[in-house]
């Protein structure tokens, strides 16, 4: 099928990638010309695995192409919509301007029977707004949420463990129906449940997953800080619970909290949605699973300020992780970065490394010390921190190895990831979240 990408940034590069992948012809369009060159000389421009051989594969097949121009996206039979819905700035709701270009640009390059999918992240009633702006030129619009992680992006794309799409009732529905069916056909025959929703209901069900994960996250840092004050341990929590096939252990990783361009911002969005559809309450506990979240944070750099006597000022503090989780370079609300930020904010000398976001995180804070290599941050650090658990840190980075650079073995352990008991074997004084 020949196929639009309006948007090329971690959702609509992927998902034009792995629609040339599975034999499509897919045109990728972005306004922003630095981008669009990147990727159309076959690199990804942010990390994501397994992109950049996607991309070289689907240009030297001569099925995947990028441009500017938002008139290349005439003949496709669907476009999708992949641009990103911030959150508005000084409120909570999300920002919609990017979505509304996108759908005006596209307009007069519409013929009748083309299938607009967005797969923006929207507020409950977007596509029914849009829909009939669409429906002017004899093209339906449906939504495709798209539920990608980071760092999972390409797997997640090519096999999704759910494709749900909110249709308009009527032929014109069924026909978009089968147009989608057949873009993910692949996917489908694969045993993938392929969802036919109205339109509200698929907007709901990507605002609903986020709110949902965002809270259990919560939830485990909840249970956090009572078992800080009641002296457990709510990493051997989380593995009791997780057992309970009706809870499961994802998603119960207790730490400094979630971070990245969509939980924080989508759960805010969808309780200023529900607030305008006067249902409010429905969602009063998302405030929460927000606040436990940023309390999170707070105690992260209190364990750093007690553990190294009270006073942070002047003293090195070695921070491992920038981004907002492994396997990604994204410091969008990036709790890891916050920490260093705050810790910075104290007078602390903080050298921030990380394996894929160090540019990024430079860019974004020239006021924190940054090191390319994980061991010269350790290098006569006071405190070591772990705020993004990479494997470099998580896995590979032995208390020995690291005790023979620091100048003071101590360490807080943002996200749980470390073996408490190894490192207090090999002398380090170990603080966990959550934990005895
Ligand atoms: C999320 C959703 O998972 C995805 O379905 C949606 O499409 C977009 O938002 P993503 O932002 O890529 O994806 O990251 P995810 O892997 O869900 O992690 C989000 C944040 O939660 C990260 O900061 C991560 O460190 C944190 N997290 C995750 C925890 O603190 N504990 C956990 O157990 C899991």
């Amino acid at each position: 099928m020949r196929m639009s990408v309006i948007g090329c940034g971690y959702l609509g590069a992927v998902h034009a990638a792995a629609m040339a992948s599975i034999g499509h012809d897919v045109i990728g369009i972005d306004v922003d010309a630095q981008k669009v060159a990147a990727l159309a000389s076959g690199t990804a421009p942010f990390f994501e695995p397994e992109l950049g051989e996607l991309l070289q594969e689907g240009l030297a097949s001569g099925r995947l192409r990028f441009s500017t121009e938002m008139s290349d996206a005439a003949g496709a039979a669907i476009h999708f919509i992949a641009v990103g819905t911030p959150q508005i700035p000084g409120g909570h709701s999300a920002d919609l301007r990017f979505v509304d270009a996108a759908v005006a640009a596209l307009l007069p390059h519409l013929s009748p029977g083309d299938v607009v999918a967005g797969k923006s992240t929207v507020p409950v009633g977007t596509a029914e707004r849009l829909g009939s702006v669409v429906a002017d030129t004899g093209a339906t619009l449906v939504w495709n949420p798209e539920f990608l992680r980071e760092g999972w992006a390409v797997h997640d794309t090519i096999s999704p463990d759910r494709l749900v799409v909110g249709v308009p009732s009527g032929a014109d529905g069924e026909r978009a129906t089968a147009a989608l069916h057949e873009a993910y056909r692949p996917a489908v025959e694969a045993g993938t449940p392929f969802l036919v929703t109205d339109l509200a209901t698929a907007e709901l069900v990507k605002g609903a997953a986020n709110a949902f994960l965002a809270t259990k996250i919560s939830f485990i840092n909840a249970m956090a800080e009572i078992a800080e004050a009641a002296g457990a341990d709510v990493a051997l929590l989380a593995d009791a619970l997780g057992h309970d096939t009706r809870i499961g252990r994802r998603y119960l990783g207790s730490g400094i909290g979630f971070g990245g361009g969509c939980l924080p911002k989508d759960i805010r969005a969808f309780a200023a949605r529900a607030e305008e559809l006067g249902r409010g309450e429905a969602v009063g506990f998302l405030r929460e699973v927000d606040s436990i979240n940023l309390r999170r944070r707070d105690r992260a750099v209190q364990l750093v300020v007690d553990a190294l006597g009270g006073l942070v000022f002047g003293r090195r503090i070695a921070v491992l992780g920038a981004a907002f989780k492994p396997f990604s370079d994204d410091i969008r609300d990036s709790p890891a970065l916050d920490v260093a930020v705050r810790l910075r904010g104290l007078g602390a000398d903080v050298i921030v490394t990380d394996p894929a976001a160090l540019d990024n995180a430079a860019a974004a804070h020239p006021q924190l010390g940054y090191a390319t290599e994980r061991d010269d941050a350790l290098r006569d650090a006071d405190a070591v921190v772990i705020v993004t658990e990479w494997d470099l840190y998580r896995r590979e980075m032995t208390p020995e190895h690291a005790g023979s650079l620091v100048a003071g073995r101590v360490i807080v352990d943002g996200r749980n990831c470390l073996d408490a008991a190894a490192w207090r074997a090999a002398g380090w004084t170990y603080h966990g979240m959550g934990r005895r």
